[in-house]
């Protein structure tokens, strides 16, 4: 079974094999932890973006790490908070899970996931805490190649709703 942990920091600095991007539906960079990501990496994740024509919201698409430490980045599209009668928590759990099936294809061991949708999409921490958690812990109950799955925290508060629900 694989361990579930929480990190204080920056993704971008993370050696674990995919890391999960927080972007929009062009897949084209934006801000927020998609700028950082892009910025860390360079200019070729952007070209190997543009090659995938995008990606639907609660859907998930690979490219290499390039310059980044982590050999991969899961690029994920997270809802927009809309109040929440939007289907917004199937989309939130559907990013989790297609991240997780896509690093259990390419049989990786290890992934980090930033705290997604709950910047600049607006979506409120606490709901989407609990689906970020209970999406990784029941695809975490099937047999899987993962063995270490990293939520890292930018901010204070997610970082303590975190650990109080993991821990
Ligand atoms: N490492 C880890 N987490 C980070 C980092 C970092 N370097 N930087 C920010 N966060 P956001 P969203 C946290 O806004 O809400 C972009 O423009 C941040 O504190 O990055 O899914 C995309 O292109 C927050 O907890 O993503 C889209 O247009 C979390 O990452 C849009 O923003 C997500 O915040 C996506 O919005």
């Amino acid at each position: 079974m694989a361990a579930i942990r929480v990190i204080r920091g920056d993704i971008t600095k993370q050696s674990v094999d995919a890391i999960v991007n927080a972007a929009n539906e062009s897949l084209l960079g934006g801000g927020g932890v998609d700028g950082a990501i892009h910025r860390a990496a360079g200019p070729e994740l952007l070209a190997e973006c543009r090659a995938l024509h995008g990606c639907k919201t609660g859907d998930a698409k690979l490219t290499k790490g390039y310059r980044l430490p982590a050999k991969y980045v899961i690029h994920t599209v997270g809802p927009v908070w809309r109040g929440g009668a939007h289907g917004e928590s199937d989309l939130l759990a559907s990013c989790y899970h297609r991240s997780l099936a896509i690093a259990q294809e390419k049989e990786l061991v290890s992934i980090a996931f930033p705290n997604i949708s709950t910047g600049i999409y607006g979506y409120p921490k606490d709901k989407a805490a609990e689906i970020a958690i209970s999406s990784v812990r029941q695809a975490m109950a099937q047999p899987t190649s993962l063995q270490d799955v990293v939520f890292i925290c930018f901010d204070a508060e997610n970082y303590d709703r975190y650990k109080k629900q993991i821990y």
